[in-house]
């Protein structure tokens, strides 16, 4: 469907938990997170309904996010599900990939299209800091059989002063042999991030082209906000999403549904509505559709990071799912 201001909304992100198996230092705080309850979460019967009346105003292209999307029970049965809901053309999946090379056989036959895999460094100690976690090669065996799979895969980077800088051009490495995407992400001051200084994609593009010649590409790959260059001989791409430095709400195309079923319309803004309210009052589908088609309308302009505004959401980013 079209909003107030003229942008066509066919991509929906849905955060399927607020729980994660890792612990990134911009993100989540090692102790002290107040987890959802199991009865605040949508079940999966609830995410369909919603999905279909979705597909009915237009969405056709569905990121099931988290927290980490993979810890939710069963989630090809609700892979499937989706794909089989008229109208939705695409299903992805952004994962932090400790549990994917478990769950990919599974996920591939189940329709899954497509995955952007977080993944800050490839160095087992940066990456113990920066996650907590000493589970490098469980990805890394995930990330090499999803490509060898023929899976379309995307590397999802956030530069951080002090930690991953100095491996970001080996990172771009990856993309001149493998058909692999890699995007560097400016961190952005939600919850966490605001902790951290964020990094303009700018100074990253002007330290990859010290190394290699690139070439901007025309159009952009898949549903977000990315830029994309290549390396003349990589079969890849590296990409830039850059929310702070160059601002692409005029083109924005998403709605996002919280684990616990709020339809949030941008994300930094707490504007939306409560769906697993309205469900569970037993509205019907033609009264959910209506209403959604009301507050997707208003969807704000443009986020607000860089000014203090009373519209701000206090959900941090594995409340959300990016
Ligand atoms: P494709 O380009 O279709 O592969 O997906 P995507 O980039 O939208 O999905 P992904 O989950 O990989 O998003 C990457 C990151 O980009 C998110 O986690 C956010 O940090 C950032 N991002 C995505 N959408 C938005 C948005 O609407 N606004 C802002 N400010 N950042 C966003
Ligand atoms: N700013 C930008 N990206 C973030 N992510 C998590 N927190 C932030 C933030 N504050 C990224 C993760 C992951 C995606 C879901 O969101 O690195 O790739
Ligand atoms: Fe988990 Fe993703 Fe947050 Fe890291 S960024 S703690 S992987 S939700």
């Amino acid at each position: 469907m079209i909003d107030h201001k003229g942008r066509k909304i066919d991509y929906m992100r849905i955060s399927l938990t607020d729980r994660c198996n890792l612990r990134c230092k911009y993100c989540m705080p090692d102790e002290g997170v107040s987890l959802l309850r199991h009865e605040d979460i949508l079940s999966y019967e609830e995410i369909i309904k919603i999905v279909r009346v979705a597909a009915n105003l237009g969405i056709s292209k569905i990121r099931l996010t988290g927290g980490e999307p993979l810890l939710r029970k069963n989630i090809t049965y609700l892979v499937k599900s989706i794909k089989n809901i008229k109208g939705i053309e695409e299903v992805s999946i952004t994962t932090n990939g400790i549990l994917l090379e478990r769950l990919l056989d599974d996920l591939i036959e189940a329709g899954l299209d497509r995955i952007n895999l977080s993944l800050d460094t490839m160095n087992c100690a940066t990456y113990k800091e920066i996650t907590g976690s000493d589970k490098l090669q469980k990805v890394l065996n995930g990330l090499y059989k999803a490509l060898d799979s023929g899976l379309k895969v995307k590397i999802n980077v956030v530069p951080l002063r002090g930690y991953n800088i100095d491996e970001l051009i080996d990172l771009v490495k990856l993309t001149i042999d493998r058909q692999l995407d890699v995007r560097f992400i400016e961190l952005m001051p939600i919850g966490l991030g605001k902790n951290f200084d964020s990094i303009e994609n700018e100074d990253i593009l002007k330290e990859i082209k010290k190394e290699y010649k690139i070439h901007k590409m025309l159009g952009t790959i898949g549903n977000g906000p990315a830029v994309y260059y290549k390396i003349q001989e990589g079969k890849g791409s590296i990409g830039f999403i850059s929310p702070l430095s160059h601002q692409f709400c005029k083109e924005c195309n998403r709605i996002r549904l919280t684990a616990e079923g709020f339809l949030k319309l941008c994300l930094h803004s707490n504007k939306g509505i409560s769906l697993r309210d309205l469900l569970r009052k037993n509205i019907s589908e033609n009264e959910l559709e209506e209403i959604m088609r009301t507050i997707i309308a208003l969807k704000p302009d443009r986020h607000h990071f860089q000014e203090d505004t009373e519209n701000e959401d206090s959900r941090r980013m594995h409340q959300i799912g990016g």
